[in-house]
């Protein structure tokens, strides 16, 4: 579509110089050398040895050995394409300047360009994409004020609330350690310890858990975010993408009839819209409350295993996305992208919310192992702003941050000789206050209050998703001993005694009758693995 995408960027190193006798498709090295003989190795003889100095082949294959860098330890399988945000300039009717100073949202019709990358998140990088997972839902905004990441997820809710739980979470759901294999038993051993998790667990584990396709699928932030105002006052924000495209999502059996003839149905859903100018479009939509505590609410804002309830506090349009245009290079881009809760713009802030700030550190920390030191230097990452920075140096350093007429022995500051200066404010500063213990404790609005959403939404899901939802737990709970089995009977009781119920009736009619779906693909029974053996009932 000739709007030239990071690829080509990436690619403007290369004039167009060709030597004589050369054209400019002529297949050269990565040094430039023209490759006169593609097919056939420098050999003694044309039955070999091959000789060492054979510079093309070396290169050739040394390269090919590196092609792979380390998957995403969580959501390795996606995809993307870029698009663009525009701002509807108001928030619930009124100036959202009132509420924040974020530029890109400041006035109706200004346009953004974005790249996003969705994705499932315990398999690996060509994992089926119909797999029951959370999907990602992740945004970069390059704003006028330097990039905005937004990762998300399509469902509102998490399964716990404080980083410190997260790597354990994880491998309760990834494969085991010992056979490879996903399990149900592993999962909730670690989900029955975990109460706060049974909001999650309903949606998962019911159709929602599977959605038909990316384009058919909310995004939320899921995680408490902040808005400041120029005269530094915040309120709390909660971020949500409504597709234009309504929902869909799977039941099990649906998803079974997909897998068993395509395994990038997802992928394929999206690059296809969009090429064929069909392209997916989403409202932006958020939440709001003023900052504080709100003790009057049964649950904790910063409680990232909550939702807002609607009708206390209502969904309000910002803006829309529009995705249009596929990658150019799935690598260079979808691969290389690097998202992270930390990278905001002024006017808008964390919250105290103790996940989001473990996830903060996560992100970058992986980005610079995953990807490596100078991540923000390829074109995906890079702001479309100037950058101007003090920082040097470090493996596949591209180019140097600095500005046009900045004094280049000048890499510090402050300095007199003509180096980088300060921004001015755009407004006052946000300036919370603390005056707490520094202490290990769970947030006071814990216990009953984790069961009254989950028992409401058990409520809200039609008969197609009950009757889903009890089929999925009874098959993943069936490779789970009888002990943990009744304790997650125990917490979804808690959350709604007819839930609970159906459940218990499931199981041990499954217990009477083991069908071949209970030994699918979460289904193996782990005990407790005693003498270092993984045993199996
Ligand atoms: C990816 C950590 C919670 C959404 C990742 C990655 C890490 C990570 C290490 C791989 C990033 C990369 O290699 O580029 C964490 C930690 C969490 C957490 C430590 C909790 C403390 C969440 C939550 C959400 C989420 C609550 C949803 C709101 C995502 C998404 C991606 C991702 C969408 C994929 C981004 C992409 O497409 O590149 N996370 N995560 N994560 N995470 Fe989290």
């Amino acid at each position: 579509n000739g709007t030239g995408t990071a690829v080509t960027g990436a690619g403007t190193a290369h004039d167009g110089r060709t030597a004589a006798g050369e054209q400019a498709q002529t297949l050269t090295t990565r040094q430039g050398h023209p490759v006169t003989d593609n097919q056939n190795s420098r050999t003694v003889g044309n039955r070999g040895p091959v000789t060492l100095e054979n510079y093309q082949l070396l290169e050739k294959i040394s390269h090919f050995d590196r092609e792979r860098i380390p998957e995403r330890v969580v959501h390795a399988r996606g995809a993307g394409a870029h698009g663009v945000f525009t701002a509807y300039g108001t928030v619930g009717g009124e100036s959202i300047e009132k509420y924040t100073r974020a530029k890109l949202f400041n006035t109706k019709g200004k346009e953004t360009p974005v790249f996003v990358r969705f994705s499932s998140v315990i398999h690996g990088g060509h994992s089926p994409e119909t797999l029951r997972d959370p999907r990602g839902f992740a945004v970069k905004f390059y704003t006028e004020d330097g990039n905005w990441d937004l990762v998300g997820n399509n469902l509102k809710v998490f399964f716990i609330r404080d980083a410190l739980k997260f790597p354990d979470m994880v491998h309760s759901l990834k494969p085991d350690p010992v056979t490879n294999r996903q399990d149900g038993g592993r999962i909730f051993d670690f989900m029955s310890n975990t109460p706060e998790s049974v909001h999650m667990l309903t949606f998962l584990f019911s159709p929602w858990g599977i959605p038909a396709n990316y384009r058919q699928m909310e995004g939320s932030g899921v995680n408490t975010y902040k808005w400041v105002n120029k005269e530094g006052e915040a309120q709390l924000i909660k971020y949500h993408w409504v597709p234009k495209q309504g929902v869909k999502n799977l039941t099990q059996p649906e998803a079974d009839a997909i897998q068993a003839t395509n395994f990038n149905h997802a992928t394929q859903d999206l690059y296809d819209a969009i090429e064929a100018g069909n392209f997916p479009e989403w409202e932006f939509q958020v939440q709001m409350m003023p900052d504080g505590e709100h003790p009057e609410l049964d649950f904790d804002p910063l409680d990232d295993t909550k939702i807002w309830p609607e009708d206390q506090f209502p969904m309000l349009p910002v803006g829309k996305m529009v995705l249009n245009r596929n990658p150019e290079n799935y690598f260079a881009e979808v691969e290389q992208v690097a998202f992270g809760t930390g990278v905001l713009v002024d006017g808008l802030d964390f919250s105290d919310d103790k996940m989001l700030q473990g996830r903060t550190f996560s992100y970058s920390d992986t980005q610079r192992y995953r990807v490596g030191t100078n991540y923000l230097q390829l074109p995906i990452n890079a702001p479309k702003k100037h950058v101007a920075t003090n920082q040097r140096d470090g493996q596949m350093t591209f180019h140097v941050d600095t500005a046009p007429n900045q004094n280049p022995h000048v890499n510090y500051e402050p300095s007199s000789l003509n180096g980088l200066t300060e921004s001015s404010k755009a407004g006052k500063d946000h300036e919370p206050m603390y005056n707490a213990p520094l202490i290990r404790q769970k947030i006071s609005r814990h216990g009953e209050v984790d069961f009254a959403q989950a028992g409401a939404r058990w409520r809200k899901h039609d008969e197609r998703e009950k009757t889903d939802l009890i089929n999925n737990l009874t098959d993943a709970l069936s490779a789970a001993t009888t002990e943990i089995q009744n304790r997650m009977v125990e917490l979804f009781t808690k959350c709604d005694s007819d839930y609970g119920q159906r459940l218990r009736q499931s199981l041990d009619k499954a217990a009477k009758n083991p069908s071949p779906a209970t030994s699918r693909y979460m289904g193996r029974r782990v005990t407790n693995g005693q003498n270092g053996q993984a045993t199996t009932g």
